[in-house]
């Protein structure tokens, strides 16, 4: 038998909880490493105190841990280079994530929408603009419908997207975002056509030539309920997405992923990792809003308790290039998370609140994001988003009866979530 493989899990949220939940399951997993992880992620492994884009430190510490496989959380480390910063070594340690020219699709909101026009991929009509040709930018805006969407080309911590009703003011906007809103992320913005729809996360995995798809997921984006208010990384998540059936999933299949997957190949571009496709169902029809080249969060607290089997082994393979016709057996029940968060969030928010109840959830996952131990040895909020409550059900209405049960049995000072996660999926599941 091959030698279990040693693996440094980079990130700090409720998705690394969740990829760290999944592997330690796996009879291929030695050792677990997480840097920096949370308050939570000690259950799994090891957390050590490193920045997961210090890309000497952790060369040093896959050396002197015999780190077999990095598996990369967030986007960060993937647009700054990391799997080409261990290939060019020559290292033996296997990065799972794409090279920094395939992260481009989530580190360039321009790359991505010429990579899709080259390719043939549905997504809205746009215009890319720098300071260059703004006065072409503001003619497209005059020839657009409202609301005009407004995106700012590189990271910004998922707020570099403005949706604007009034024409004057988005032209206002994009000067500011031009002229540096979001820093460098927005000397090119990119405006689009507005779609109309209803959105859903697909996850693919490749090795750059065979593919797996992944549960499918909806996140909760907005703080409030009925999807108002400030934008969250995600206040919840539901798998699987009643609308997102066997029609739609083979358009997904026919139009996005394989031409995504075959694109990238066909561009040598180096690509071992998660693929993660915004959608919109626009009357039936998917379209792309945009790549990330990560696994979502609060989606990957949905995603992984409905993967079945081997988690480890399936990253080996996909960072070998070897992911032939190892299998992905999903699981057929529903999986709903409800984050609580820190009251102010996503404004400002105390940290350091002592949680309680986290030992009375007996039927419900608790994914810890925003935690921390404190000297006392409690655990206690350190982030925005605290913990994500996953639980599985024979229906969306079941699962999310157990989320919130187990949700009211946790408090600490300033706790809120959303009461509506997953409401607007359940009128279509029983419509279908
Ligand atoms: P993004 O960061 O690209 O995911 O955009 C953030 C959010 O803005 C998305 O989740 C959508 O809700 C919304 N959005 C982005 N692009 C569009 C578009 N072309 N039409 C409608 N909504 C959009
Ligand atoms: N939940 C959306 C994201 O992870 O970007």
């Amino acid at each position: 038998m091959e030698h279990p493989l040693n693996i440094l899990l980079l990130g700090s949220g409720g998705r690394e909880s969740a990829l760290a939940w999944k592997m330690s399951q796996s009879p291929r997993l030695g050792r677990l490493f997480i840097a920096p992880g949370n308050g939570g992620t000690g259950i799994y492994g090891t957390n050590v105190n490193i920045s997961p884009v210090d890309f000497d430190a952790i060369a040093r510490f896959c050396e002197e841990n015999a780190i077999d496989m990095i598996v990369v959380g967030n986007e960060d480390p993937l647009v700054a280079g990391i799997y080409d910063y261990f290939a060019d070594k020559a290292s033996k340690v296997l990065v799972a994530g794409p090279s920094k020219a395939g992260a481009q699709l989530e580190g360039s909101k321009d790359f991505a929408k010429k990579f899709m026009e080259r390719h043939g991929i549905p997504t809205a009509r746009h215009l890319s603009v720098t300071s260059a040709n703004i006065s072409q930018g503001r003619a497209f805006l005059d020839l657009m419908k409202p609301p005009y969407v407004l995106k700012a080309d590189g990271l910004a911590a998922g707020k570099g997207v403005l949706i604007i009703n009034e024409l004057d003011e988005a032209k206002r906007q994009l000067d500011a975002m031009l002229g540096g809103m979001f820093g460098k992320s927005s000397a090119t913005v990119v405006i689009e056509e507005f779609l109309d729809g209803i959105e859903c996360s697909v996850f693919v995995l490749t090795d750059g030539k065979e593919y797996r798809v992944l549960p499918v997921a909806k996140d909760y984006k907005r703080i409030g309920e009925g999807d108002t208010g400030l934008n969250t990384g995600g206040m919840g998540a539901v798998s699987p997405v009643p609308f997102a059936d066997e029609t739609f999933m083979s358009k997904v299949v026919d139009r996005i992923i394989e031409p995504t997957v075959n694109g990238l190949r066909e561009e040598g571009i180096v690509y071992r990792g998660f693929i993660f496709l915004g959608l919109i169902n626009v009357g039936g029809e998917p379209m792309v809003i945009e790549y990330n080249v990560r696994m979502g969060d609060p989606e990957t607290e949905v995603v992984m308790p409905r993967v079945n089997g081997d988690l480890v082994t399936l990253l080996e393979k996909t960072a070998k290039g070897d992911l032939g016709d190892e299998p992905l057996d999903i699981d057929p029940r529903t999986a709903t998370t409800v984050m609580l968060v820190s009251g102010g969030y996503p404004g400002n928010y105390e940290k350091g609140k002592v949680i309680s109840g986290l030992g009375d959830v007996s039927d419900s996952i608790l994914f810890h994001a925003g935690t921390a131990i404190n000297e006392n040895g409690d655990v206690v909020t350190s982030g925005g988003r605290v913990i994500a409550v996953t639980s599985y059900g024979d229906s969306i209405g079941d699962a999310l009866a157990r989320s919130y049960a187990s949700a009211r049995k946790i408090g600490f000072d300033g706790c809120y979530f959303r009461r509506d996660i997953g409401q607007d999926l359940l009128k279509i599941e029983k419509d279908v």
